[in-house]
């Protein structure tokens, strides 16, 4: 399935668009409050500095990482999971922005995942060329919990698999502002993102961040 692959940026929220049964994309969602989490992400960034971890296999993943909340997720090479402090620094986290975590329980609510209370916030930095392979999320603890995904920055073609790595993926291209909810019957699905093209964003560059909140632990 493709969906709007060949859109124009988003400018205004649209109706959700449910794309797999628990998967909802929410086009623009958070648009209105871009200052707000960017100045934020540059706070968060100032207090644990991206870096690019190290697979359990001993790769350098292309994507730069870091976090903020009460968990954050790392890999080295004896494996992934989440910590309460940045092994880079032995501090913890930075807290985690009010902006990020209202926004995340509105999307959830929004995408039918009222409650969500998220505790962890990774947030991902692609240049182009950077891509994500095919992965679930399976570190947290309830699967109960949906993952609320909010895009930044140029633009990603974000793959959504099935439950099994060798499932067919639909492919969205995510823009500046949109949020992804998957949660339920979806919150296993393997997902992961293309390598990027080049493009330059008016405010962030030729870069795009990624936040995907959590509930971890
Ligand atoms: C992730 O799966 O952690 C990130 C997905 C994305 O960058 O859109
Ligand atoms: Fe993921």
């Amino acid at each position: 399935m493709t969906l709007d692959l060949f859109t124009e940026p988003s400018t205004e929220p649209a109706p959700p668009e449910t794309f797999a049964p628990g998967a909802v994309l929410l086009r623009a969602f958070a648009l209105k409050d871009e200052n707000a989490i960017l100045a934020a992400i540059g706070q968060v960034a100032a207090a644990a500095p991206f870096r690019q971890m190290e697979t359990p296999g001993g790769f350098r993943m292309s994507v730069a990482m870091t976090n903020c909340g009460a968990l954050g997720w790392v890999t080295d090479r004896s494996g992934y999971r989440y910590t309460s402090e940045d092994p880079q620094s032995g501090r913890a986290w930075p807290a985690m922005p009010a902006i990020f975590r209202a926004l995340a329980q509105s999307a959830a609510a929004q995408a039918g995942f009222a409650g969500f209370e998220p505790d962890a916030c990774l947030v991902n930095r692609y240049q182009p060329g950077t891509r994500l392979t095919l992965h679930q999320d399976r570190n947290e603890k309830d699967f109960a919990q949906p993952i609320v995904s909010v895009s930044l920055g140029i633009p990603a073609v974000f793959l959504f698999g099935g439950p099994k790595r060798a499932d067919r993926c639909a492919r969205l291209r995510l823009l500046h502002g949109d949020v992804v909810v998957w949660g339920g019957p979806a919150r296993l699905r393997f997902h992961g993102v293309m390598p990027l093209a080049p493009a330059v964003h008016p405010l962030q560059g030729a870069q795009r961040i990624n936040l995907t909140l959590r509930r971890a632990g």
